[in-house]
């Protein structure tokens, strides 16, 4: 079987600094990965290596098959690979129907239709605050308006940096419910996150990044179980 996603040995760099090192990642169709570690250690520098943010310098992104390691971000938004990026970004000054219609631009009238209907289904908050100013909306609103304009595109595999954070514990069980349904629904997830704990109960497996390195991966409950994951990730218990 193909996988959704395959990042092979993949090298990122700014100047001088390496900032990914031959990080190597799997995502399978329908699967949910996440990929945990500290601030600075490259997590959202993946995230846009994938979505061709930015260049690699070595290494191959592969996605359903297809080497995207050289495409342009908006040919792999057409390919069905989507991302809410880290501090949901939404476009503050414009309406929340207008940031849906951003994300679904690539998509025939008919579908296009159909898939308004499904995000505002999904998002039954964000239909009330169709014509509202999207930076007047709440941070968790902006957040489900973030993922929903992802999802406008229909992806495939769909792109996660931070989704919970800054958010109020009930916003955040939401968030992750929605991870597990937007899965259900047949979109394989990468999916970034501080709450280590949330993040390790909602994927299978997960990867540990360390300066730019994957330093340890493994199916999510193992993870879990792992003691250098429960004293650097976990608060140390169980
Ligand atoms: N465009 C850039 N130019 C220069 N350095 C960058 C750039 N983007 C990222 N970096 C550097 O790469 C390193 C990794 O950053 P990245 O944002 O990927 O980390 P992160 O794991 O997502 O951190 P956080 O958990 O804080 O979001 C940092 O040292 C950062 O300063
Ligand atoms: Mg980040």
């Amino acid at each position: 079987m193909t996988a959704a996603l395959e990042v092979d040995k993949l090298v990122v760099r700014m100047g001088v600094q390496q900032i990914l090192n031959e990080v190597s990642v799997s995502v399978p169709e329908r699967g949910i990965v996440t990929v945990l570690g500290a601030n600075g250690v490259g997590k959202t520098t993946l995230m846009r290596a994938v979505s061709g943010i930015y260049r690699a310098a070595s290494g191959r992104v592969v996605f359903r098959g297809q080497d995207i390691t050289a495409l342009p971000s908006h040919r792999i938004v057409a390919a069905g690979l989507a991302q809410a990026p880290e501090g949901r970004q939404v476009f503050a000054s414009m309406s929340v129907r207008e940031n849906l219609v951003l994300g679904g631009g690539m998509l025939a009238r008919a579908d296009f239709e159909r898939t308004f209907e499904e995000v505002l289904q999904r998002f039954p908050l964000l239909r009330q605050r169709l014509a509202q100013a999207a930076g007047s909306l709440s941070g968790g609103e902006q957040q489900m308006l973030c993922i929903g304009r992802a999802l406008m595109s229909r992806p495939l595999l769909l792109l996660l940096d931070e989704p919970s954070l800054g958010l109020a514990p009930k916003i955040v069980r939401q968030i992750f419910e929605l991870v597990a349904s937007i899965r259900e629904a047949g979109t394989a997830i990468l999916l970034v996150e501080q709450n280590v704990r949330q993040a390790l109960k909602v994927a299978d497996h997960g990867y540990v990044m360390e300066g730019g390195r994957i330093v340890l991966d493994g199916p999510a409950a193992a993870l879990r179980d792992d003691p250098r994951v429960r004293d650097a990730y976990l608060g140390g218990a169980g």
